[in-house]
């Protein structure tokens, strides 16, 4: 099974591109087995310390591998941003050297990269995320010189949570939030967070069409058939059933209708606890 982990049910949004729901072409990632855990308890990860982030995304992997998962995305790009490396460096070896962990900050990266013609980039995410400077060091690191702005926007996700997605407000706060980056003329913005792509259509807008804004879902669908194109030791131990599995760790009422809405399809969640 390949495993999908976000703080709570922003993630799917990343899982409903990898799978294609929705979409006009299959994804032929669609046949695999899914277990996507959301760590609702606990969420939102945005404003807690790096400590915690990374403790609560080890606790979450131990129970993915430990009920059949072979591969685990970290689809939150908090957990992507403050944990990832020291999961993939010290703890995947001593705790589960066969099994892999990916993460979201990579492919956005590369993608941005490929897309940014002035070489000016923006990152819009939560604050543990812009505070991390992962996504800023994966950017410089494949091209030096980079110039890159980043903004904070912790009012965004309890605002999309709360279903405010067209509302004249979210759109005043957006405007706020995106100013700064506009106005350093960037080309390329990166949706560094599993929530934003809900308003990824006035995001556009505001930014404007010299600016290219893309959902990082797609870019992690790409990245996930790459890998397992180039790891056929993993992918040949992935089942394909096309079986999904949801969890969460606290009411599963609201993770079925919020999650549904991410997803673009209904979701009947399992509780579980780390
Ligand atoms: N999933 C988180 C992310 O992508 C957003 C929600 C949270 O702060 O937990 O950064």
């Amino acid at each position: 099974m390949i495993g999908f982990f976000d703080s709570g049910f922003g993630g799917l949004s990343i899982l409903k591109e990898v799978l294609g729901i929705g979409a006009k072409e299959k994804s032929s990632l669609a046949s695999y087995d899914f277990m996507y855990l959301g760590d609702t308890a606990r969420a939102p990860y945005g404003n807690h310390s790096p400590e915690k982030i990374y403790t609560y995304t080890t606790q979450a992997l131990d129970y993915l591998f430990q009920h059949g998962c072979e591969l685990v995305v970290l689809a939150c790009f908090t957990a992507s941003a403050n944990a990832l490396r020291k999961i993939q460096q010290e703890w995947l070896p001593t705790h589960y050297p066969d099994k892999k962990v990916l993460g979201i900050l990579i492919p956005t990266a590369e993608e941005a990269i490929k897309e940014t013609k002035n070489g000016r980039v923006g990152v819009l995410g939560t604050r543990a995320t812009v505070q991390s400077g992962a996504l800023s060091a994966e950017l410089l690191k494949r091209r030096p010189g980079l110039q890159i702005f980043s903004a904070a926007a912790p009012l965004l996700v309890p605002l999309i949570e709360e279903g405010w997605t067209k509302k004249v407000e979210t759109k005043k706060i957006l405007r706020y939030y995106l100013q700064p980056l506009k106005s350093k003329k960037i080309d390329t913005l990166i949706l560094a967070c599993t929530h934003y792509p809900l308003v990824i259509k006035n995001i556009q807008l505001i930014m404007g069409r010299s600016t290219k804004v893309f959902h990082p879902g797609i870019a992690e669908k790409e990245s996930l058939l790459d890998y397992l194109q180039r790891h056929p030791e993993i992918e040949s131990k992935l089942t394909r059933s096309g079986k999904r599995v949801f969890l969460t760790t606290d009411k599963t009422e609201n993770f079925n209708r919020l999650g549904s809405q991410f997803l673009g399809e209904k979701i009947e969640a399992r509780l579980v606890s780390l």
